[in-house]
């Protein structure tokens, strides 16, 4: 089946097939042709909830089936208990034809720092319970946060025995960071794929939906959905590889209307507010949660309002590996990852009485100098990553540093690998302090560069301590009080489904002394 050109008509027939092929959680075995409308499973792609307040969250669903009406009533209720016998708060909302049968329901009035239970019901049929939780209040005192970090999850790659181990972890939080979806064609697929993504590179809006209905048809990513919030920020594959600001990496750059339409996409199939809606091709992803008085989360946006990479190859925008001395572009201080406001708002929005400030985004943010072909030296940058943009990183730090914050934890993902770093104003200092702490987690399924290459690299980057591409995972955290602890989860083998799990190593960072810390 091809993602492009389609009547939506077609797509959705299509969607339920795939839904129902890849054994959706819940979804009964079907012949679709001979189905009675009754008997079609009306949510397939399972329940999810996000973006927690002390008062509310964001709660889920999409209905599915080939013969939905243009609009259907859908109920939701939350209760606090798994048995649904106390019912917090109720509702209904309306899912549309032109939203896909997305719900994007918000109830208020919940208490603070507790976990609630909800689900829907529409068409006749009720969907599968999830859990979620609302935040702390924000002066609340708080012993405790768990929470971990994924990213990265190309279908074609491996299966996701991942999120299979991450809905079983007791979680306040699930962050996401980047590339939900991969945009790449079933031809695209490596010989000896697991699975393989259905149709030809997604560019169109109706492509889009198919491929996120083809990811959400995975049950391990159901019941992470189900068993937390998560908070999202995205990278370039929800819409296309490299691509920077409203500038695609193929001709032609201006690709407007393909950004448009994934950023539609996105927000249909992610349980975000309706007010993330994108207006005008444009949607508002940064922001902050504060966990009570133990920490805030920074989410950052580093894809809508970055500057074009710097030295391309002939003829393409996107990314590319680059001497420094052949590209001082890398150092202009005008050229941004995140964009002035988003960097001001970052700037003016740190939390000082908090030990805590967890940054939420999308890659590696400690420079990585690589090795020339030979190996004798270093000095090759990716353009892509912060290392594109050393004055946009270099003025976030200098902020760091100027507010002595004692507790700057750097999240990201992308790189599909397992990176563990000190931040420093100054990397090519070895005297120079450590400032902040990162974590950058390996992939929940894409494929990482070969470990050599990486071996290669760390005598010119000291301050990495650990750099792992060669497994897929996540990365788990506990904060208590003063202290974080971050467990390296890896898979056994990210081909197989029903795989097993261990640990690539445990480090912890204790607020007021920057810098992550080896502890097993
Ligand atoms: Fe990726």
């Amino acid at each position: 089946m091809s993602g492009q050109g389609q009547r939506a008509g077609a797509t959705r027939r299509g969607l339920l097939g795939l839904a129902v092929a890849a054994g959706a959680a819940g979804a009964a075995p079907l012949f679709v042709r001979h189905a009675r409308a009754a008997d079609v499973p009306r949510f397939a792609l399972g329940v999810a909830s996000g973006q927690p307040r002390a008062d509310g969250v964001v709660l889920w669903t999409m209905l599915t089936g080939a013969d939905l009406p243009a609009q259907a009533a859908v109920q939701w209720e939350v209760a606090e208990d798994e048995a649904f016998t106390r019912i917090a708060a109720r509702g209904s909302e309306t899912a549309l034809a032109d939203d896909t049968h997305s719900v994007h329901a918000e109830p208020a009035g919940l208490k603070p720092d507790r976990w609630y239970w909800y689900r829907f019901s529409a068409l006749g049929q009720r969907s599968a319970a999830g859990r979620t939780r609302t935040a702390p209040a924000p002066g609340a005192v708080v012993a405790r946060l768990d929470f971990i970090i994924a990213s990265c999850q190309r279908w074609d790659a491996g299966h996701w025995a991942a999120w299979r181990h991450a809905a079983a972890e007791p979680l306040d939080l699930v962050l996401f960071l980047g590339d939900y979806i991969y945009e790449y064609g079933r031809d695209s697929a490596p010989p000896d794929a697991p699975r393989r993504h259905e149709g030809g590179r997604v560019r169109t809006l109706d492509g889009y939906r198919a491929r996120h209905t083809q990811y959400r048809s995975d049950p391990a990513l159901q019941a992470a959905h189900a068993a937390a919030p998560w908070l999202l920020v995205w990278d370039d594959h929800e819409v296309d590889n490299d691509y920077a600001g409203d500038v695609g990496q193929d001709l032609p750059f201006n690709f407007a209307a393909q950004r448009a339409a994934a950023y539609r996409a996105y927000w249909e199939f992610m349980p975000l507010p309706k007010s993330a809606r994108p207006v005008d091709g444009t949607m508002r992803m940064h922001g902050r949660l504060d966990w009570g008085r133990l920490a805030r989360v920074h989410l950052l946006d580093d894809r809508q309002h970055r500057d074009v990479h710097a030295c391309p190859r002939p003829g393409r925008a996107g990314s590319n590996t680059v001497d420094l001395k052949d590209c001082p572009a890398l150092l202009d201080p005008k050229r941004s990852l995140l964009g002035a406001a988003q960097e001001t708002w970052l700037a003016e929005g740190w939390s000082t009485e908090r030990p805590w400030n967890l940054l939420a985004q999308q890659t590696l943010m400690a420079r990585c100098s690589w090795a020339d072909p030979a190996g004798a030296t270093g000095g090759r940058y990716w353009t892509e990553g912060w290392d594109g943009y050393a004055a946009s990183r270099r003025r976030l730090l200098d902020v760091v540093a100027q507010k002595k914050l004692p507790g700057v934890v750097v999240l990201g993902g992308d790189v599909h690998a397992n990176y563990v770093a000190d931040l420093k104003l100054d990397f090519d200092d070895p005297k120079a302090p450590v400032i902040a702490s990162e974590f950058c987690g390996t992939s929940i399924s894409s494929l990482g560069l070969p470990q050599a290459r990486l071996d290669g690299m760390r005598a010119f980057n000291p301050h990495l301590l650990h750099a792992r591409s060669d497994q897929r995972g996540y990365v788990r955290f506990t904060l208590e009080g003063q202290r974080l602890q971050a467990d390296l989860r890896v898979v056994d083998d990210a081909r197989n489904a029903a795989s097993g799990l261990s640990s690539q190593g445990r480090w912890v960072v204790e607020a007021g002394r920057p810098g992550p810390q080896r502890a097993g």
